[in-house]
């Protein structure tokens, strides 16, 4: 695949890469639980062919893999390497066969109309800056027959943890507090649906789950920071900036008691007739 030059694929390629080092820590298990929740979801039938796009570090692809069995395949695609690299290295450790990790840009798909059983979409169709037009192109990709799985977060990600985050960068960096980060895009079931019915899909199922992320301590909350997307904020401060914003973060954290963060998610599941 070509060097991608879009800033906002940039970002995200840059971003996942830096969080690769922390993505599988402890304090982030939500990965995998969403993507296993997700599979769930989707009811796979061995012999399935899935593509998963944004896969990361195979959270959907590697339990997709395992509900198809020898005979089904999975492909995931991420711009991130290093995210691939650590999928590969699961699936190796878990002796699967069926999986391939691919760098590929999923908003310029390659393969042919109705080519797989079932399309997986994990907290990544909000990069895409036309979200309608990668909707279309992920159900173009399926077969009649298949299933879409979309799965976003719902309200208040990370909270309480975000807004403390967020306030501590305003005081060091106003400059990087965006006005809307990708995320925050689609966050409610209603706003799912519309997406979906925008991009000529009516009979959807979108479900709402409340979740929390249990932190032993505030230093948790700080793991989360680096192996999320708050991770290209990091990454544009200087160390001083960095010790400053973690201090203030970790701080109110602390004064807080805070336990737990929230990780609210909504999946959507629509079957292509
Ligand atoms: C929040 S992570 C989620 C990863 C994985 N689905 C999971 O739930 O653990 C979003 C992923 O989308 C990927 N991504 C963003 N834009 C992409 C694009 N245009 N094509 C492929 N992957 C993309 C990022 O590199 C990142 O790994």
């Amino acid at each position: 695949m070509e060097p991608v030059s879009e800033p906002s694929k940039l970002r995200a390629e840059i971003t996942y890469n830096a969080a690769a080092d922390h993505f599988g820590d402890s304090p982030l298990a939500f990965w995998d639980r969403y993507g296993r929740r997700t599979v769930e979801r989707l009811s796979l039938l061995p012999g399935s062919f899935v593509l998963d796009v944004g896969c990361g570090s195979g959270a959907s692809a590697i339990p997709a893999a395992i509900r198809v069995g020898p005979h089904g395949r999975v492909i995931g695609i991420d711009l991130a390497e290093r995210l691939l690299d650590i999928a590969r290295t699961k699936s190796i450790a878990q002796r699967l066969r069926n999986v391939d990790f691919r760098r590929a840009d999923m908003t310029t798909l390659s393969y042919p109309d109705d080519s797989f059983d079932a399309v997986v979409c994990v907290f990544a169709i909000f990069f895409a800056t036309d979200m309608v037009k990668q909707v279309r192109e992920l159900w173009r990709v399926m077969r009649p027959g298949g299933k879409l799985a979309i799965t976003t977060w719902g309200p208040r990600m990370f909270e309480p943890g975000s807004q403390a985050w967020w306030s501590a960068v305003k005081e060091s960096r106003p400059d990087l507090v965006a006005a809307v980060n990708p995320w925050e895009r689609i966050t409610t079931t209603q706003a799912v649906l519309q997406l979906l019915s925008d991009s000529g899909i009516v009979d959807a199922e979108v479900a709402a789950e409340d979740g929390q992320q249990a932190l032993q301590s505030p230093e948790d909350w700080w793991t989360v920071v680096l192996g999320s997307g708050y991770r290209w904020t990091v990454e544009q401060m200087n160390a001083e900036e960095t010790a400053r914003v973690k201090g203030a973060n970790l701080k109110t954290l602390r004064d807080n008691d805070t336990k737990f963060i929230e990780t609210n998610v909504i999946y959507a599941v629509a079957k292509k007739s």
